[in-house]
């Protein structure tokens, strides 16, 4: 096997029927300090972990405005421009005013100047995929995702994706215009956002999980994540991952690292395939 069909292992999933992607991506929120705020503490490192992300085959990579807020944006174009097949999936509407710190804000205005923000820092014409990073009570749905619509007919987005969003909101915004994604937090001991993953299996809809490593207590010693781990000579965190891919088709799992080491154990997870009673067990023991 070659290095760049590691990722491809995972298999692929083609987003709004236009933009296919290796499904385990990466994350870049980790490519920043303490709090997902300021530079990370050794930005060449991080540089090193997107290029041996695309040498290992990732080829969808998620990251936002708001983190840093800008920094992960400017590294990756640091070490990826011009980005030969690679998508790159960015989102706005939180505003950041410290560590920690993320606001709502979907200002309609606020929207397109981050929009143009990310164009420009990106260096592209087009982003590929722009996720509403969430919807803000404030404004109507409309306005929010209407923006959205408007800067993709001006060409200025090629895809749209919601993120941290209920089944009804997802429907709400399929009748403002054609959703390729949706972006909540799910992992195999968090899985609150069920009913959307089961929603977008059913539409072709790619769901794209975040926070995917959590794996929190499974992970123990003689936990069942140890006990299949070692029949896979695997890791907790690889095992983590596999089960998500095998969860459903439309899983595009986004792990995130600011280390190379980690990056590579991450990958390797495309690899590796659960039987259906190791998928049902670690299920079971995920939802205790
Ligand atoms: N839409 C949203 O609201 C939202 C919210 C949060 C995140 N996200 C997206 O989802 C991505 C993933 O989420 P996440 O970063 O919160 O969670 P994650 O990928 O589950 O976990 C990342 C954390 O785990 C550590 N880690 C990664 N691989 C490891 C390994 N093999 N062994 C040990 N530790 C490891 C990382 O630290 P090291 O750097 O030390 O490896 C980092 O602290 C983000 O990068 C971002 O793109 C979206």
């Amino acid at each position: 096997m070659t290095e760049q069909s590691v990722a491809q292992a995972s298999g692929t999933f083609t987003l709004g029927g236009d933009l296919t992607v290796n499904r385990l991506g990466f994350g870049a929120m980790r490519l920043t300090g303490k709090g997902v705020w300021g530079p990370p503490t050794d930005r060449d490192e991080c540089v090193r972990v997107l290029r041996r992300a695309v040498e290992l085959g990732v080829n969808f990579i998620d990251t936002a405005d708001s983190y840093g807020p800008y920094i992960s944006e400017d590294i990756i174009r640091e070490a990826l421009y011009p980005y030969d097949g690679l998508v790159i999936a960015t989102k706005a509407g939180l505003l950041r005013t410290g560590p920690d710190v993320w606001i709502d804000l979907g200002n309609p205005s606020y929207l397109r100047q981050e929009v143009e923000m990310s164009l420009r820092r990106l260096a592209v014409e087009t982003i590929d995929l722009f996720q509403l990073h969430r919807i803000d009570k404030n404004f109507p749905l409309a306005d929010q995702v209407g923006e959205l619509v408007k800067l993709k007919d001006e060409g200025k987005i090629r895809q749209i994706g919601l993120s941290e969003v209920n089944v009804d909101q997802l429907k709400a915004a399929q009748q403002i215009t054609q959703i390729v994604s949706v972006q909540n937090m799910y992992n195999l001991s968090a899985r609150g956002a069920e009913p959307l993953l089961d929603e977008a299996t059913k539409q072709g809809v790619g769901f794209i999980p975040w926070f995917p490593l959590a794996a929190g207590p499974l992970a123990a010693a003689d936990g069942p994540l140890q006990r299949i781990a070692a029949d896979h000579h695997a890791t907790p965190s690889q095992l983590a991952l596999a089960w998500l891919l095998k969860r459903s088709p439309v899983m595009l799992p986004i792990p995130g690292t600011s280390k190379v080491a980690h990056l590579e154990e991450n990958v390797a997870a495309a690899e590796i395939t659960l039987t259906d009673d190791e998928f049902e067990t670690l299920a079971a023991a995920g939802a205790q």
